[in-house]
């Protein structure tokens, strides 16, 4: 009977574990699959040195480009993450040039929102 109750609870944390894999994986945002024009703004102008899905890389000058998605975010409130696309530094570009406030906005959620879920 122990052993019964034993296996019941490890067969249902099992489950568990297993389902919110699932369901994480399938809300993951895909940047690739996206209609949206912050996703068509990320594509051309981010994407070179975050990656495609932002998921970060070396550039061949070395510089390590961070994730948008996980680890330990520099850039945490909006305001940051405005600043660090709009002023760039430390190995990234500043965009306050090249996009307006709004795209620059759009940017920051697109961050924040879809790829930090926060
Ligand atoms: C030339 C390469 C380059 C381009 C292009 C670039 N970045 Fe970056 N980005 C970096 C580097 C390098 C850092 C790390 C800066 C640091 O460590 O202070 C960074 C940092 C960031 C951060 C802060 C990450 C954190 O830790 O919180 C955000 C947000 C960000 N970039 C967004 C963008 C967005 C949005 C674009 C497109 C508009 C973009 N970046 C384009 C290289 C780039």
């Amino acid at each position: 009977m122990q052993f019964v109750k034993l296996s019941i609870v490890i067969l249902s944390s099992l489950f568990l574990v297993a389902a919110c894999g699932r369901s994480g994986a399938s809300e993951r945002y895909v940047i690739a699959e996206s209609k949206s024009y912050e996703a068509t703004l990320f594509r051309q102008n981010c994407a070179i040195c975050h990656g495609s899905e932002g998921e970060g890389k070396t550039l061949d000058t070395g510089i390590k480009v961070p994730s948008l998605r996980e680890g330990d975010f520099k850039a945490v409130t909006e305001h940051q993450i405005h600043n660090q696309i709009a002023n760039g530094g430390n190995g990234m570009l500043a965009f306050r040039r090249q996009l307006t406030d709004r795209e620059i906005q759009l940017l920051v959620t697109l961050v924040k929102r879809d790829l930090r879920g926060q």
